[in-house]
């Protein structure tokens, strides 16, 4: 940070009434130029688009309005080439905007905050921001499932087991559990894109809160900047940051989608699991033990959630109890939208990355899906449809046989027929046909269901719904 230190003299842009200047700690508390500076392209956006509307309405006159524009161009030349000097006395992003246009073209720019506030300026740029973010995030989830659904079709027919309290339940493919976590990216989608919908409206012009005595034309400066309309209630459009507190509640429950792919990935990758294998662009080693290989990318992607779920509660505490209209506390407001977007953005590369990169061990995982038992399913549905059990007595007998078979230590499909008859005289040697993890997984044909011809018809229509 660059600029001078506070000294104690009032600032130009709002020290007309005051006589002495803030102490030291109420301009460290007060400023917030070191986190709103990121702001500085929809602020000069948005000022731009305000000083063209002063032009139309004559406001403005023609020539201030020309000054003005060249003025934040320049500004705006300044600040993506890194030569512009934030200064911490001029507080945020809209003052040092302002204070250096008054610089570069003297007191003229001071015509530039005719009919605006700062509560509606700032509101009209993190939305704008928040907006182009969506958009990013977007791309970013749409990545993913792009990664996931070519992983899906190639492993479509991969049989690995399925889960359920982490114990061995059903086989399934690999494919269909990646397309599991498609489904939800797709609902992520939907939550950004509906919130993102009703943010859409443009606050400026409700200045401070009650909007102005200028002749001023919001629905102009609403289409100049993209939004649908202008915010119908100048104290509402100051005042509310819902949209951010949806934001954050939409990318925590990505985040949350996220971290249970990454711990997944953290299991698959161990010794004991070894499903996977990810290459030394995903992981790292150990300074101590030389064999380590730590899958650290899917910890950070399992641990961003932590800093997504805060943001919603910093968000929802800094909101709760305010009184209409702005308040400062809503300053407050762009770290945890910040830091959500960041750990956000983060987390989908890193997984997008992570699918890209990983390796499945096909035999190891068939080997799991022919233990534990997992066809046992499969055995009492053939009790019900082919020997006419009902499936509670089906379901029993089973259960006796997965004991029998724990006490020979083999699987079900190596019992002799005389151990399955003694314990279920109907059961027939046709049984061994379904007791195998690649029969078990092909007859899930149901809709939505587990069978490879499902998973590949699954993937193409995944990929119509959310890549088209
Ligand atoms: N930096 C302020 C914020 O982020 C801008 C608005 C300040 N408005 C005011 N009335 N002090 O909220």
């Amino acid at each position: 940070m660059s600029g001078k230190p506070p000294g104690n003299t009032p600032t130009s842009l709002w020290g007309g009434r005051f006589t002495g200047g803030p102490a030291e700690i109420m301009h460290r508390i007060n400023a917030s130029i070191d986190v709103d500076r990121r702001l500085y392209a929809e602020d000069i956006a948005g000022s731009k688009a305000h000083c063209a509307m002063l032009v139309a309405q004559n406001i403005l006159s023609p020539q201030d309005g020309a000054a003005i524009g060249a003025g934040l161009d320049q500004i705006k030349s300044e600040i993506d080439s890194g030569r512009f000097a934030f200064s911490a006395e001029r507080e945020d992003i809209h003052m040092n905007i302002e204070g250096r246009l008054a610089e570069l073209i003297g007191p003229v720019a001071g015509r530039l905050h005719t009919a605006r506030s700062r509560n509606d300026q700032v509101a009209t740029d993190f939305r704008m921001w928040l907006r182009s973010a969506i958009d990013r995030l977007d791309a970013a989830m749409r990545d993913l499932q792009a990664a996931l659904i070519d992983r899906a079709e190639a492993e479509a027919a991969t049989v690995m087991p399925g889960y359920t309290h982490l114990q061995i339940a059903q086989p399934v493919t690999l494919g269909h559990h990646l397309l599991a976590y498609v489904e939800m990216l797709g609902r992520d989608r939907g939550r950004l894109a509906d919130g993102r919908r009703r943010l859409n409206e443009s606050p400026l012009g409700a200045a401070a809160l009650a909007g102005t005595s200028f002749p001023i034309d919001r629905h102009r400066t609403a289409a100049a900047l993209g939004f649908d309309r202008p915010a119908a209630n100048s104290l509402d459009a100051v005042s509310d940051r819902d949209f951010a507190i949806e934001f954050v509640a939409a990318a925590a429950i990505a985040g949350t989608h996220l971290s249970r792919f990454a711990e997944e990935v953290v299991i698959w990758c161990s010794g004991e699991f070894g499903f996977i294998a990810l290459s030394d662009a995903f992981t790292t080693g150990s300074s101590i033990m030389p064999q380590k290989r730590n899958p650290d990318a899917a910890e950070l992607v399992r641990a961003k959630t932590g800093r997504l779920n805060g943001s919603v509660v910093a968000l929802l505490t800094i909101m709760k109890g305010l009184p209409l209209a702005y308040g400062k506390d809503m300053q407050e407001d762009k770290v945890p939208v910040f830091e959500a977007v960041d750990a956000l953005e983060l987390a989908l590369a890193a997984s997008a990355g992570m699918v890209r990169d990983m390796r499945p061990d096909r035999e190891r995982m068939h080997a799991a899906a022919e233990s534990g038992f997992a066809t046992a399913t499969d055995l009492a549905d053939w009790l019900v449809r082919v020997a006419g059990l009902p499936f509670r007595r089906a379901h029993h007998a089973t259960g006796k046989i997965v004991k029998r078979a724990e006490e020979l230590d083999c699987s079900l499909g190596m019992l002799p027929l005389a151990e399955l008859q003694a314990i279920e005289p109907s059961i027939t040697s046709d049984v061994y046909d379904l007791l195998g993890a690649d029969h078990s997984v092909a007859s899930r044909t149901s809709f939505g269901g587990t069978a490879p011809d499902r998973v590949r018809a699954a993937a193409q229509e995944a990929r119509k719904r959310f890549l088209g």
